[in-house]
C-alpha cells in the first residue's frame, strides 16, 4: 500500500456507508475516489467531500455493467496507474420479505446481478491496478445477513430474516472473498481479501428512511463503517480472508 496517501476506490459512495467511508477515509488522508452510477449523485457527494478540504473525484461506475466497470478501470489506469485499495459496498436488496418457495426469481438474479456478480466484476477488472501497487487490499462489504450459522442460530435477528436472494450473494460474496485471498496467497501476492458485516445500519437501504431504520433498532452510519476503517487504515493490518464487525470474527 502507497503509506503517503493511498489510493481508494469505493463503490456506492454517493450516499450511506460509502459516503461515510469516502468522508472518514478521506479526513485521514486517502485520496478517495468516489463510486456512483448516477454522476449528478456522484457530483454532488465529491463537491460536499471537496467543501470540507478532501481529495475525492468522482469514478462514474455501475458495477453490474460490464462496461462500465471496464472504462472506470481504464480511467484510473490512464491517470494513476494502480489502486491501493477496493472497498466494494455498492448493494441492495431486492427481494426482502419473500419466503424461499414463492421468491420471484427475476428478483433473485438481481440480488446476485448487484450483491454477487457486482463484486466479482469489480475484482477481476481491478486486480491488474491493485497488483501494480506495493500492497493492495480489497474490502467486500459483506452482511450478517450472509451468515449460514446465525440463520440457524435462533438467538440471532438472522434467523428470523428472510431475504433468500440478498442472503445466498453475500454470502456468496463471502466464499468469492476466501477464494480469492487464497489466489492471492498462492501467487505471493501483497493483496489481502476480506468480508465485513456492518451491522444493521441506520441508511436507506432496503427502502426504509434512516429514522425508521433507527427506530427498529439500526446502529448509526460512523458505527457501520467502524470496522473498515480500521481495516483501511492499518498499515500493518495482516487480516486474510477473514469475516468481521465490530465485536470481532462473524461466523460464516
Ligand atoms: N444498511 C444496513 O443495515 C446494511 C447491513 C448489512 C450490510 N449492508 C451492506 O452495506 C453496503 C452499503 O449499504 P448502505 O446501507 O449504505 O445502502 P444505501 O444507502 O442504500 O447505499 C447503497 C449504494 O449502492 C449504490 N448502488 C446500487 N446499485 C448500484 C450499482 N448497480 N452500481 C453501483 N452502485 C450501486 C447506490 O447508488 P444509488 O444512490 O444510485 O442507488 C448507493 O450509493 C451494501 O453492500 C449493503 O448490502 C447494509
Amino acid at each position: 500500500m502507497t503509506t503517503t496517501q493511498p489510493l481508494t476506490l469505493i463503490t456506492g459512495a454517493n450516499r450511506g456507508m460509502g459516503f461515510e467511508l469516502a468522508k472518514e477515509l478521506g479526513a485521514k488522508g486517502q485520496r478517495i475516489l468516489l463510486g456512483a452510477r448516477d454522476p449528478e449523485k456522484g457530483a454532488a457527494a465529491v463537491s460536499q467531500l471537496e467543501h470540507d478540504g478532501i481529495d475525492a473525484s468522482l469514478i462514474e461506475l455501475d458495477v453490474t455493467n460490464s462496461q462500465s466497470v471496464e472504462n472506470a478501470a481504464e480511467m484510473i489506469t490512464k491517470t494513476f496507474g494502480y489502486l491501493d485499495i477496493l472497498i466494494n459496498n455498492a448493494g441492495a436488496v431486492f427481494d426482502a420479505f419473500q419466503q424461499p418457495s414463492v421468491v420471484n426469481p427475476d428478483q433473485l438474479r438481481q440480488d446476485f446481478e448487484l450483491n454477487y456478480f457486482g463484486v466479482v466484476n469489480m475484482c477481476q477488472a481491478f486486480l491488474p491496478l491493485l497488483k501494480a501497487a506495493p500492497k493492495a487490499k480489497v474490502i467486500n462489504i459483506s452482511s450478517m445477513m450472509g451468515s449460514i450459522t446465525s440463520a440457524l442460530d435462533p438467538e440471532t435477528n438472522v434467523y428470523r430474516a428472510v431475504a433468500v436472494g440478498y442472503q445466498s450473494a453475500k454470502a456468496a460474496v463471502n466464499m468469492y472473498t476466501v477464494q480469492l485471498a487464497k489466489e492471492m496467497t498462492r501467487d505471493n501476492l501483497p493483496i489481502t481479501v476480506n468480508a465485513i458485516d456492518p451491522g444493521m445500519v441506520a441508511t436507506e437501504f432496503g427502502g426504509a428512511t434512516p429514522e425508521q431504520a433507527q427506530a427498529m433498532g439500526a446502529r448509526p452510519i460512523p458505527e457501520g463503517v467502524a470496522r473498515t476503517i480500521e481495516l483501511a487504515t492499518d498499515p500493518d493490518d495482516t487480516s486474510n480472508a477473514t469475516f468481521t464487525n465490530t465485536d470481532g470474527v462473524v461466523a460464516w
